[in-house]
């Protein structure tokens, strides 16, 4: 069980004017850049400027995608891996949040592929070269700054699949949590719940884990916990939102998954949330994941949950593992529906039962999804009739 390889290869540049050495990191790797990035709120925050600047220093030839969307589509995949096609570039330079970051790798790939890029997200052709990347966050969230795979989104067919390999790695990625001062309320709630989501798919698996890492995953989740209402209320929190920027790189690059296996429960039926009703991927999270934990919780694994809800939410370590399992999921609850103030249910999203059945059936991948426990298409609809209800 205590085998794994450590190789996490993105240099990280984090905090404040560190952006005078991107120039020269992305002269490293070639000339010709191609910058991504989403609906403009880079040029709100003057973002885009300075990074013109900097590249204009070294002489770089600049070349621009924009109007990524959130939950990128494979359209702007295409559209991106056209360009680089086109105009021969080097490097691709990622600004925004999770969404740029995502559609920007699934461009380093499709470069190197001459049909539809879908066929690489959905993996009938394999990733084989890519295009190198670097990274500017806006948004602490995915955790796609230091992670090897991205989400991509396909509206023809109610698709959203993630794809990943170590040639999407980016290489560097420069973290500046002031350029997350101006996310809103509502967008700084949805991304810490991402980013607790990806420690709780991890911390909750059949196979245990090693201390250290459960202290770590512990540290981390307390960290969100702590912070993101801080964020949400004083948005210039310097400490709040450098706290939550790194602990979104560190939820999923890999560290604390070293020596289990991970199954993503709660992001696979989120997925399905958000390619038939294009909902924010945190508010998606937020509804389903304590569902989820109410569904599955029982006599045998109550222990974890006990764990969980005694070191994240201070529970009384005195209770039986049942009663501090459950006081866990509510206090868990008022954090996503109170103090973050996210929407409980998918019927106050306008969302039914319509497309439960191939919803549930694409999320177990026609079969059984594999995790803290076993969920078959049947489960996963009445996790998701349970996500009706507030
Ligand atoms: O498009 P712009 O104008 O940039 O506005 C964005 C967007 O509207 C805005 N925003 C970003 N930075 C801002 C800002 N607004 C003001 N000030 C700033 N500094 O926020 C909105 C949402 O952005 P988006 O990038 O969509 O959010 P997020 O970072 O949460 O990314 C979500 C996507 O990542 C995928 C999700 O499924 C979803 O598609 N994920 C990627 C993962 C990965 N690569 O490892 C793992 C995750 O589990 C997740 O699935
Ligand atoms: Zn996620």
């Amino acid at each position: 069980m205590y085998k794994f390889v450590y190789n996490i290869p993105t240099k990280v540049y984090f905090g404040s004017d560190q952006l005078s050495k991107l120039g020269k990191e992305i002269k490293k790797l070639g000339d010709r850049v191609l910058i991504c990035y989403g609906g403009g709120s880079i040029k709100r925050i003057g973002l885009y400027d300075q990074v013109l600047e900097e590249l204009k220093k070294e002489n770089l030839e600049i070349f621009e995608l924009s109007g990524i969307e959130p939950n990128p589509r494979v359209t702007s995949v295409n559209a991106g891996a056209d360009i680089c096609k086109k105009e021969k570039i080097d490097v691709l330079l990622a600004v925004g949040g999770g969404s740029v970051i995502d559609c920007t790798k699934a461009i380093a790939a499709a470069t190197y592929y001459e049909g539809n890029a879908w066929d690489i997200v959905t993996k009938k052709v394999p990733v084989t070269k890519c295009l190198p990347i670097v990274t500017i966050l806006t948004l602490a969230a995915t955790g796609s700054e230091m992670d090897a795979g991205g989400v991509i989104s396909n509206l023809e067919t109610n698709d959203k699949i993630g794809v990943a390999s170590p040639l999407m790695q980016p290489k560097v990625s420069f973290l500046d949590p002031k350029n997350t001062y101006t996310v809103s309320s509502y967008q700084t709630a949805c991304g810490s719940v991402d980013i607790l989501s990806h420690i709780i798919e991890t911390y909750f698996n059949t196979e245990g884990s090693m201390y250290m890492l459960d202290c770590f995953m512990e540290g981390m989740m307390k960290t969100v916990v702590k912070y993101a209402p801080i964020a949400m209320k004083d948005p210039e929190n310097e400490e709040a939102r450098a706290n939550l920027m790194w602990t979104s790189s560190w939820a999923i690059n890999g560290f604390v998954r070293s020596c289990q296996h991970c199954s993503w429960s709660c992001h696979s039926m989120e997925h399905q949330l958000s390619a038939y009703y294009d909902i924010t991927h945190g508010l998606g999270l937020g509804i389903v994941t304590p569902r989820w934990m109410r569904y599955i919780l029982d006599e045998e694994n109550a222990q974890r949950f006990r764990n969980f809800a005694v070191a994240v939410f201070g529970v009384d370590s005195k209770l039986d593992n049942m009663s501090a399992a459950l006081e866990g999921i509510k206090r868990f609850e008022e954090f996503l529906f109170v103090e973050l103030g996210l929407t409980s249910s998918l019927k106050e999203l306008g969302i039914d039962r319509t497309h439960f059945d191939i919803m549930a059936e694409k999320a177990c991948g026609n079969g059984v999804l594999k995790g803290f426990k076993e969920l078959k298409k049947d489960d996963i609809k009445s996790i998701y009739e349970m996500c009706l209800v507030k």
